[in-house]
């Protein structure tokens, strides 16, 4: 297992650089190219194993995926009649959203099919989506949940459908704002008999929406709800080509380290920028960061454009309600700047993050510690006294398991006051394989010590 040593200098990150293809619209493009008719061609793939994951669960269902490794996939598409019976195990890894997404497209399947995960992914709840699926008929069998009662873990078996059986419509509320529970039942709604008619509190993520409409799927979206229309014919949805737009959630990693290390100015390149994830834009206003936007039009309806930061002076603010919802996996990265900030920083209503690939609250504010950052844990988020002036301490910190846990170790380790060493770090491959080499070509010195 390789931890990361940094070692912070006087000098500012300065550059422009690419950052990895946004990771949830990569599952979903390789999700819904499987499932179309004819071939697409999907572009700048990183290979960030959470997808690798989703790409060798499709091969295991019988889908032709070539790869040129070097980021260009061409998926041959099934249908929605042409998934087969997998030979083994789908091994999910580390990766949530593989395995709620297909979900629900297994459990609309006349085929059996068993989904496991890593110790990590094997921990976290999946009665969330097992729950609404079986409400329309849908067969997942899981682990009782060791800590939640009531509630259920990898591995899950699921179906077959009775032959000739369809999942039904079905009009569910969910109860807390989720993208992989809403996507696991649009998913399955396509093969469903009737609607799938669907509202949650907070608009979560919504790129299955805008991808399912850019491929000719009946859906309508009002607000927080959507309704989706089975398509009549299993043939129904288009094959197509897409250039993969950068993740946001990624270049969060460069944007902050720029805000906080003297001097820098970076910029990140082709961005997704959907609203339901621009949270961390808001943050970075409300936090007095210097920030510009530049639009590059968009990909299968999904914006992106160039987002550039220079260090300057941040103030502290209150980062809760639907901009916390988005910035929901940026919040680790959010303390960084909480915590170089003048003044008391409040994160509210991120509970979620204690079921997240770790604790994020409970691991993130032990990080915060050893740095040196006052910071109070409450049940559904943190509050950080920012440490603006002179540099953090230096320390010694484990991810648990966490890329975005040692992505943002990484981050406040280059304002400390010597060297840091992040253990754990392997799992930065499960989103940003590059991340050592995008901050070194900034002009960070990082060291991988094996
Ligand atoms: C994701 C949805 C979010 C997010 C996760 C990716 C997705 O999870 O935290 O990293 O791609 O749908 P929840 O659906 O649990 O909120």
């Amino acid at each position: 297992m390789s931890s990361l040593r940094i070692i912070p200098t006087d000098k500012p990150l300065l550059g422009r650089v690419d950052v990895p293809s946004d990771k949830s619209i990569s599952h979903r493009a390789l999700i819904l190219a499987a499932l179309a008719h004819g071939q697409s061609r999907l572009k700048r793939f990183s290979y960030g194993e959470d997808n690798v994951r989703t790409l060798g669960a499709l091969r295991a269902l019988g889908v032709t995926i070539q790869d040129d490794a070097e980021g260009t996939l061409l998926v041959d598409g099934v249908g929605l009649d042409g998934l087969r019976e997998p030979g083994t195990d789908i091994d999910c890894g580390n990766s949530g959203t593989t395995m709620r997404l297909l979900c629900g497209v297994l459990s609309a399947q006349p085929f059996r099919s068993r989904m496991i995960g890593d110790a990590s992914l094997s921990g976290r709840p999946m009665q969330r989506v097992a729950e609404p699926l079986s409400l329309r008929g849908a067969v997942i069998r899981g682990q009782h949940h060791p800590t939640k009662p009531g509630d259920i873990t990898a591995p899950l078996d699921i179906g077959p459908l009775l032959s000739g059986r369809r999942l039904s419509e079905i009009e569910y509320t969910l109860p807390i704002a989720s993208a992989q529970v809403k996507s696991a039942l649009l998913l399955s709604g396509l093969f469903a008999s009737g609607p799938t008619v669907l509202s949650e509190p907070l608009l979560s993520r919504d790129h299955t929406e805008r991808m399912l409409l850019a491929i000719g799927v009946s859906l309508v979206t009002l607000g927080t709800s959507v309704r989706l229309d089975p398509p009549i014919h299993p043939q129904a949805l288009t094959a197509f080509d897409v250039d993969l737009p950068g993740d946001l959630s990624a270049a969060a990693f460069p944007l902050v380290a720029a805000a906080l290390v003297a001097g820098s100015n970076v910029t990140t390149l082709r961005t997704g920028m959907n609203p339901s994830r621009t949270g961390l834009i808001d943050v970075l206003k409300s936090l007095n960061a210097h920030l510009v936007l530049a639009p590059r039009g968009s990909v299968l309806n999904e914006p992106l454009g160039e987002l550039m930061v220079k260090q300057q002076q941040l103030r502290a603010a209150l980062i809760a309600g639907e901009m916390a919802t988005r910035a929901i996996d940026e919040i680790p990265i959010i303390c960084a700047l909480a915590a170089r900030a003048s003044g008391t920083t409040e994160i509210a209503d991120v509970a979620e993050l204690r079921v997240k690939e770790c604790d994020r609250l409970a691991t993130m504010a032990a990080v915060l510690s050893a740095f040196g950052v006052d910071c109070e844990e409450r049940r559904d988020g943190l509050v950080i006294q920012g440490k603006p002036e002179g540099r953090l301490r230096a320390a010694q910190v484990t991810s648990q398991g966490d890329h975005r846990i040692a992505m943002t170790a990484a981050v406040l380790a280059l304002v400390a006051d010597g060297p840091s060493t992040i253990d754990d770090c392997d799992c930065i491959a499960t989103s940003f394989p590059g991340f050592v080499a995008t901050f070194r070509k900034l002009g960070a010195n990082i060291e991988i010590v094996s």
